[in-house]
């Protein structure tokens, strides 16, 4: 499966060793966290992020925990995010998101936080290229994974399997360690978001390969 490294926790004076460090593994698929301080409690650096990096070649997979994500859709798309995954609770038009992002030729996700009934993503999921589930509320990474997520993957899992007009991956975010991916694959999941479990270990090598042979 494929593994999504999230940098949150990472200084910023360490950020360019931890992001050569993840390509020279063989990382592809790069998880950045935005947060306005609204929609979460906790703010981050905004799209001068994707500018500081974006001469690493990962795909950017943006995660906006942002209230009105619409205003934010041409910056990141101009800046490099290759997936733009949006919170389904902060927007109250999900199909004008979903067409602006798509505009923008990139990938489009919605995440939807662990309260959030995954019904509501009904009558979008032919339209989407991801489901990201949190596992957590969002906000701040080191939290632990919440175990009723795994029916939140089978529930969107079994719809794929049963629709072939569905082609979303399902990725995961929020407390992923190598105690619990083994679950978190086998309920469905295509991609999981690691934070403190990978940047905290002293050895990421062997971390990466477990969940990539997965
Ligand atoms: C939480 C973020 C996550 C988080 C993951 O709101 O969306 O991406 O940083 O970090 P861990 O793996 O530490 O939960
Ligand atoms: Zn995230």
């Amino acid at each position: 499966m494929i593994l999504a490294p999230s940098i949150l926790t990472v200084k910023e004076e360490e950020r360019n060793n931890t992001l050569q460090e993840l390509y020279d593994l063989g990382i592809v698929y790069l998880h950045l966290d935005i947060m306005d301080g609204k929609f979460v409690p906790n703010t981050t650096q905004g799209v001068s992020l994707l500018k500081d990096i974006n001469s690493f070649d990962f795909v950017f997979d943006t995660h906006l925990m942002v209230n009105d994500p619409i205003n934010y859709i041409k910056e990141f798309a101009d800046a490099g995010s290759d997936i733009i995954t949006f919170h389904f609770e902060a927007c109250t038009n999900v199909e004008e998101v979903i067409n602006t992002i798509k505009s923008y030729e990139i990938k489009c996700g919605i995440s939807i936080k662990p309260k959030t009934d995954p019904k509501v993503l009904l009558p979008y999921l032919s339209k989407l290229d991801q489901i990201l589930i949190m596992s957590v509320e969002p906000g701040f990474g080191g939290q632990k994974f919440m175990e009723d997520s795994l029916e939140k993957i089978k529930y969107f899992d079994e719809l794929r399997n049963n629709n072939d007009e569905y082609t979303y991956q399902i990725e995961v975010d929020g407390g992923i360690n190598l105690d619990n991916v083994s679950k978190v694959r086998c309920s469905g999941a295509n991609i999981v978001v690691m934070g403190t479990a990978l940047i905290n270990s002293c050895d990421k090598k062997n971390v990466i390969s477990k969940v990539e042979d997965l």
